[in-house]
């Protein structure tokens, strides 16, 4: 019996890995993380899967939940929305799960703000304006920030942010971010990406709060920095014609075989 961690992918049903979808057709047990995963996901159960939303449990039922299926030797697909490694909860269940000595595995799935970026059709990293993503949040009730995660400090980097959890506190976040990135600069709000509601804003620091308004609630990631819609910036070197690159020396056999 093995529970097994699956990213359930920003949305769309159709954003799961074919990994995570056959583990979920293999597992008589489904366990799934509330309003944020998708239901369609579901119809890949096994005919007669129990199948459990874990939004209204705490953790003890859902190791309940575990530990019946592990007596009755039934394998268990647990999803959570998005990729796991970020804000899943992941983390302290894995460490229940080490302490009963019950195996588990991890697939990957599609963050949400790999969708939010696919949604704009931006790259977050262009050459010499941005080369890092700081995947980040505001504290909310139950999780403080730790010293030194502030809004300042990373915005002291320069680097594209992708704020989570964070949309009603907009309006502050984007007076706070425009001290240091400029009114100016490009941000924008995704809400739902990939999901078939889907929508998104965009507009300078300065306007985004106004321009989103009160339309947009929860599930919604905050996209600001240089990249975001940046025309004038330099071609990455990869692809440069006098670029020497191991693999490219085969280019020319390459486009001959090809034909
Ligand atoms: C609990 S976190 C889950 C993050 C998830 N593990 C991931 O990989 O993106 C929930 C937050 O992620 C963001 N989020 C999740 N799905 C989203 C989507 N489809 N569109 C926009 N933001 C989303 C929102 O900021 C939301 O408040």
């Amino acid at each position: 019996m093995t529970v097994h961690f699956i990213g359930a992918g920003p949305g769309a049903a159709d954003l799961i890995t074919l990994r995570g979808r056959d583990l979920i057709a293999a597992s008589p047990v489904c366990l799934y993380a509330g309003s944020l995963v998708p239901e369609a996901l579901l119809s890949h159960c096994p005919p007669g899967a129990r199948i459990v939303n874990t939004a209204p449990l705490d953790l003890d039922a859902i190791m309940a939940e575990i530990s019946a299926a592990h007596a009755a030797g039934q394998d268990v697909a647990r999803l959570h929305s998005g990729d796991l490694s970020v804000w899943s909860a992941m983390g302290e269940q894995i460490r229940r799960l080490k302490a009963l000595g019950i195996p588990f595995t991890v697939t990957p799935g599609v963050p949400s703000f790999a969708a939010a970026a696919a949604a704009l059709g931006a790259e977050l990293t262009l050459p010499g304006l941005a080369q890092s993503v700081i995947l980040t949040r505001t504290s909310g009730r139950a999780s403080p920030m730790p010293e030194g995660e502030t809004l300042a400090n990373f915005a002291a980097t320069g680097a594209t942010l992708a704020l989570h959890l964070s949309i009603h506190r907009l309006k502050e976040i984007a007076e706070e971010l425009a001290a240091h990135y400029g009114p100016d600069c490009p941000s924008a709000v995704v809400w739902r990406a990939s999901w078939p509601d889907e929508r998104v804003v965009r507009a300078p620091l300065s306007e985004i709060a106004e321009a989103v308004g009160e339309s947009m609630e929860r599930t919604a990631l905050i996209l600001v920095g240089r990249a975001l819609s940046a025309e004038d910036f330099a071609e990455s070197r990869l692809y440069a014609p006098d670029y020497d690159r191991r693999f490219r020396a085969g280019r020319a056999e390459a486009v001959k075989g090809s034909s």
